[in-house]
């Protein structure tokens, strides 16, 4: 049987990778896709879920548009890592269909179920809404895969990751929700380069595979410039490949919690390995991945979708 899993998601060149994995992947059931303003504003982002989906062909998955802005603060989004239409690279028709009316904090409590897994591959926004407004999700929602976070590094600021760091007050009330959560963070993502010989051998492999190599060479060149990297972290996908095959990733048990209130650090994941702030340990942190692995399941999975 597969799992069910929704994304709620800012696509973004990662998002978008992440969402052709899922759909790839006959382990899992993708049942419906969310939006949130994050790499990009939110109509950007929708539009490219829809397009997404559509190079899949399956624009029958319900998306759903939610939060224009974090909580508490201003947008920033990430314009410089993934363009103005935030998938720069491909050439991007409009798609031709629409998101669902609904707001995707009520999508997403629609469609959690027992045995449904949340892949909130974004700023925790549209979740924290979710919970606030449907606060009886909590008991049934088994658990959220969250690409976010950092042990170490931050990659927004020395201190933050992105989607952290934008919305950090939504952070702090999911991490704080007592919902079973994984975080996949920079610690796993920076470990596992999607390289340009990765790109090669999907360039010709197919719609999908062409629109991920394309997607990859834009992105590619930033994590290039910026990082001095030999290819680029599909983040995201990280977190969909963790539901699919739990071996991936090596997790800690650990307490994390998420700063809202400081000058420098605002929207970091602290991670209390070691146990020492006495707090309760309420995730499993990415510690540890088979880069390899991953990276094989990643690429065989979108040339399959050719
Ligand atoms: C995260 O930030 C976004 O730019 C990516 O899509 C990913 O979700 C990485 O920090
Ligand atoms: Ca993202």
């Amino acid at each position: 049987m597969s799992t069910r899993i929704v994304i709620d998601c800012d696509p973004g060149h990662d998002d978008a990778i992440a969402i052709l994995l899922a759909l790839a992947s006959p382990e899992l059931e993708l049942v419906g896709v969310t939006t949130v303003a994050g790499n990009q504003t939110l109509d950007k982002t929708t539009r490219n879920a829809l397009v997404t989906l559509e190079i899949a062909g399956r624009s029958d998955i319900p998306v759903a548009a939610g939060a224009d802005a974090p909580l508490r603060r201003q947008l920033r989004t990430a314009a410089h890592v993934h363009g103005d239409s935030g998938l720069d690279g491909p050439e991007l028709s409009e798609p031709s269909a629409l998101p669902v009316e609904a707001h995707a904090a009520d999508l997403l409590a629609e469609l959690i179920e027992p045995g449904v897994v949340l892949v909130p591959t974004a700023p925790l926004t549209n979740v924290a809404l979710m919970l606030e407004r449907h606060p009886e999700v909590r008991d049934r929602l088994d658990r959220i895969v969250w690409m976010g976070g950092s042990i170490a590094e931050g990659n927004v600021t020395p201190a933050a990751e992105f989607n952290a760091f934008v919305d950090p007050e939504a952070a702090a009330a999911v991490f704080a929700s007592g919902i079973p959560i994984t975080m996949v963070g920079l610690d796993v993502t920076h470990k596992a380069l999607f390289t340009r010989a990765h790109a090669e051998r999907l360039r010709g492999a197919g719609g999908a595979g062409r629109f991920v190599a394309e997607l990859s060479d834009f992105f590619q060149a930033f994590h290039e410039r910026s990082y001095a990297f030999d290819g680029s972290p599909i983040h995201d996908a990280m977190a969909v490949a963790h539901v699919i095959d739990p071996t991936l990733l090596t997790t800690r048990r650990a307490n994390v919690a998420v700063e809202t209130r400081s000058e420098f650090s605002d929207g970091r994941t602290v991670v209390d390995l070691r146990g020492v702030t006495g707090r309760e340990p309420n995730a499993d942190v990415g510690v540890g991945v088979d880069a390899a692995r991953f990276l094989e399941l990643l690429v065989s999975r979108i040339e399959s979708l050719a």
